[in-house]
């Protein structure tokens, strides 16, 4: 059995640095359990997992439901657990994400599939998926495992909803508000929602986090969707263009198609359609993206979810905690880098 290593995580990333530091404690317990639950006899389990994880990621959707869950004045440990199936389910859908989109760069690093090869990676996250499971269950919260089970189901649907629409160039808005609501946004809602429930707050609490949660996630996704033209290789840890490569229709190729002349239309059609594309595409692509403002309107889009997440948590009393989370939804919209 391999000796669990130290987890490097981008804190440096975040300038919710306050979230980090007020859930420090509570964040080095996930960290352990993570480390511990990801070990097995089977050696290529815990070097495979030990790649992706000790490569850090921004921790966001624990770090969700540990900040939730002190916001709700839980006392118990069952956050802990929950937090570290959050992120071992974060952890297998990026194993499987990988290998889906073919993807170059995760968290800096090669992706798993790419050194042990695809076969392993789908496996290792299926490990990872049963362990969180093991996790939920030990928490005896059958609601708990109720909410973060459905969020895997739609999670997957997601993934394969977008797979069946890819090089779909008529993808509607309403089509892409699903797929990312379904892969991203559900499970920072399960992550939120999970808190008050063993926290025993009333249903209005557990409707404002999951609410909170949601919005946030449709707001990361939305950033994350403009990033792969806009952003920076070296700050991501992805590779850019991965989304244009894959033919993939995001919100900011939705918009720009929706208002092309004759020659972008066909350029699109070549791209997305035919998946014709040479090296000068991608350039091309963000310029076109930038003419019709497409990037700048994904943006603010976010914005306008990311602040109906903050209000989200109005219900709350105010405290340390509910600002920390209302400043990470800032945070969210914030990382245009
Ligand atoms: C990546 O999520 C998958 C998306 C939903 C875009 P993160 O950007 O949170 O990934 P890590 O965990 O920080 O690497
Ligand atoms: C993120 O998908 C959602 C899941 C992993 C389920 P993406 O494919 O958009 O995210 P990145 O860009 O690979 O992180
Ligand atoms: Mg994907
Ligand atoms: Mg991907």
């Amino acid at each position: 059995m391999n000796a669990p290593a130290q987890i490097q995580t981008d804190k440096a990333l975040s300038p919710a640095q306050t979230l980090w530091d007020m859930s420090g404690d509570d964040m080095a317990a996930v960290d352990t359990l993570i480390l511990e639950r990801m070990q097995s006899p089977v050696g290529m389990i815990p070097n495979l997992a030990e790649h992706l994880v000790g490569a850090g990621g921004k921790r966001l959707r624990p770090l969700l439901t540990i900040a939730a869950a002190n916001m709700c004045g839980y006392s118990g440990t069952s956050h802990h657990k929950l937090a570290a199936a959050v992120e071992f389910i974060h952890s297998a859908t990026l194993l499987h994400d990988d290998v889906v989109d073919e993807s170059a760069l995760r968290r800096g690093k090669k992706p798993a599939n790419l050194i042990w090869g695809n076969s392993a990676s789908i496996l290792v996250g299926d490990f990872l998926f049963a362990r969180a499971f093991n996790l939920m269950v030990e928490t005896g919260s059958m609601q708990a495992l109720g909410i973060l089970s459905n969020a895997a189901s739609v999670i997957a649907e997601g993934e394969v909803q977008q797979l069946a629409a890819l090089r779909n160039i008529s993808m509607t808005e309403a089509d892409y508000t699903h797929v990312i609501k379904a892969k991203t946004a559900e499970l920072f809602a399960a992550a939120t929602e999970v808190a008050p429930v063993i926290a025993g707050r009333p249903e209005a609490e557990q409707a404002a986090l999951r609410e909170y949660g949601m919005k946030l996630g449709l707001a990361f996704q939305l950033v994350d969707d403009a990033l792969d033209y806009g952003g920076f290789e070296s700050a991501l840890g992805k590779s850019i263009g991965d989304d244009f490569r894959e033919g993939k229709m995001t919100l900011p190729v939705i918009r720009a198609v929706a208002i092309a002349d004759e020659v972008e239309t066909a350029f699109w059609q070549r791209v997305i359609v035919d998946h014709q594309q040479n090296d000068v595409d991608l350039e091309m692509a963000v310029s076109y993206l930038r003419k019709a403002g497409a990037l700048q309107s994904t943006l603010d889009l976010a914005k306008t979810y990311s602040a109906d997440a903050a209000n989200a948590l109005d219900i709350f009393p105010a405290s340390p905690w509910r600002k920390s989370l209302q400043d990470l939804a800032a945070y969210v919209v914030a990382r245009i880098s």
